[in-house]
């Protein structure tokens, strides 16, 4: 199969912090076919050779075990190509096209790394200049749009040029090998399916940790915030891939009709279970690991008055007979003490203890990073005597404890190679469909528009904590605590 790839934000942050690494290792894996063509676009002026040279330095800041050699790097530039477009010009995608009928590949793949307000025009360019063909897919980064209404009307535009199965909506969480394992956790096995409900389930966690700060995107995230950025999107896709029925096969809408499901049974939020149950917070100077870092209305590109939060946590539920009451607690923040991303499912305490110890001891810890694993907490008993006269020793906690990066020491690779692999081979089991993804904004929205009404400014927290003492607060009303807590 030949392949031409065209980049579009061919110079941006996304490309070549995480797509272009991507098809390095990609290529360096052997899964790129020989002659696939990979061109980037943007309005700069470069020549191939400049582009290569360009991104040269930027693949060489990788750690040393992805890091190309010159001759690695010589031999994936081969495939790199270059071509100045302004976006809003139908004559620059004439040009495109001419580009792309010199290579007649099989499979036309074109990736909109750019802002997501071009997504409707790029498309409709594509459309006119006649790039929608069966050869051609498109894969939209996200965000996609701003809320339910601007995510409507990108979809809009996109499904007049392109077939659902031509519009491939990336959430990279999809992509991480320890997401795809939930579904082999759940699916693959026969273990936890008759466990895995709100008869045995008390709560479900999930903490999307990130310990770095907004770096050089303050314009872009002072837009955004942690629940478009992180919420709508991330963290919602792992409660789908948690509280999914199963699939009836592994195809791509057996699985994303479950996944709809779920997201439309959120419970919806009204104005006061929004100011009773979410909780959002903005980061102020502190320290992470050590090292002194500034607030975030210190940030660049942020206004000193910015409401923008950098922290969530919220408590919502899934209403249907599987999961009915059991809360499903999330929280997410950038500047929080470590990275750390993790879902905890902690199951029902004992019904009838007979012996000493905590009765509540379950609970299943799925780890995505920075290891990706598993931990099977339980109690167990030590086995030694005790003296005469003493009490019984207690059951003492114990736990399972799976690292995948061991398990499969070779053959792992990350999200973004994943995704741009099944894009180029069309499997779209990770990509998100648009039903999906209006859903989510549609469950957010309320949010979003009881914060805009309300005086109340996001709640400080310092850098290096886990976020405003009222994310712990919400969790204890269910009788719970986050893990570092607990
Ligand atoms: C992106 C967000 O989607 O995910 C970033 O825009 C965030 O703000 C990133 O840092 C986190 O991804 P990961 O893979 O590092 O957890």
């Amino acid at each position: 199969m030949s392949f031409d790839l065209v980049l579009f934000g061919g110079t941006g942050d996304l490309a070549w912090r995480k797509l272009m690494p991507a098809l390095f290792q990609a290529h360096r894996h052997g899964n790129l076919p020989e002659g696939g063509r990979i061109l980037g676009v943007a309005r700069d002026d470069l020549s191939d050779d400049a582009y290569r040279a360009w991104l040269k330095p930027k693949l060489q800041e990788a750690d040393s075990a992805k890091r190309p050699s010159d001759a690695d790097y010589e031999d994936f530039a081969r495939r790199l190509h270059f071509l100045r477009m302004d976006l809003s010009q139908p004559e620059a995608y004439g040009r495109l096209r001419a580009w792309l009928e010199s290579g007649r590949a099989d499979t036309i793949v074109c990736y909109l790394a750019t802002s997501p307000h071009l997504f409707p025009q790029i498309c409709e360019q594509l459309g006119a200049a006649g790039l929608n063909d069966k050869r051609v897919r498109v894969v939209l980064e996200k965000p996609l749009g701003h809320d339910l209404a601007s995510a409507r009307e990108i979809n809009r535009v996109v499904r007049s040029v392109f077939t659902e199965q031509q519009a491939l909506r990336i959430d990279h969480y999809l992509g991480k090998p320890s997401v795809q394992n939930l579904m082999a956790l759940r699916f693959g096995n026969v273990l936890f399916e008759p466990l895995w409900r709100r008869e045995s389930i008390a709560s479900v966690q999930i903490t999307l940790a990130e310990s770095l700060g907004v770096g050089t995107r303050g314009d872009f995230y002072n837009r955004t915030g942690a629940l478009r950025d992180m919420v709508q999107n991330h963290a919602l896709q792992l409660v789908t891939m948690i509280a999914m029925e199963p699939p009836s096969s592994n195809d791509a809408d057996s699985i994303r009709d479950e996944k709809l499901k779920v997201l439309r049974s959120l419970k919806p939020f009204t104005e006061d279970s929004v100011l009773r149950d979410v909780v959002r917070g903005q980061y102020r100077a502190g320290a992470v690991a050590g090292v002194a870092v500034p607030g975030y209305l210190e940030e660049a590109k942020v206004p000193s008055d910015s409401r923008t939060e950098t922290f969530v946590a919220l408590r919502t539920e899934v209403q249907n007979w599987r999961w009915a009451g059991v809360p499903f607690h999330i929280r997410t923040g950038k500047r929080l003490a470590q990275r750390e991303s993790e879902i905890v499912i902690h199951f029902r305490p004992l019904p009838h203890p007979i012996f000493a110890g905590p009765a509540q001891a379950n609970k299943l810890v799925i780890k995505l990073q920075p290891e990706d694993g598993l931990e099977l907490h339980m109690l167990a008993a030590r086995g030694s005597a005790s003296a005469l006269g003493q009490q019984v020793e207690a059951l003492s906690p114990v736990f399972l404890d799976l690292d995948f990066d061991k398990v499969f020491p070779t053959q792992r690779v990350g999200a973004y190679e994943r995704l741009l692999m099944d894009a180029l081979a069309g499997r779209l089991n990770l990509f998100v469909r648009s039903d999906e993804q209006e859903q989510a904004w549609r469950w957010v929205e309320p949010v979003l528009e009881v914060w805009k009404r309300d005086p109340a400014l996001p709640k400080p927290y310092q850098a290096g904590t886990w976020g405003p003492p009222a994310s712990s607060a919400l969790v204890a009303r269910d009788g719970c605590a986050w893990p570092e807590e607990s």
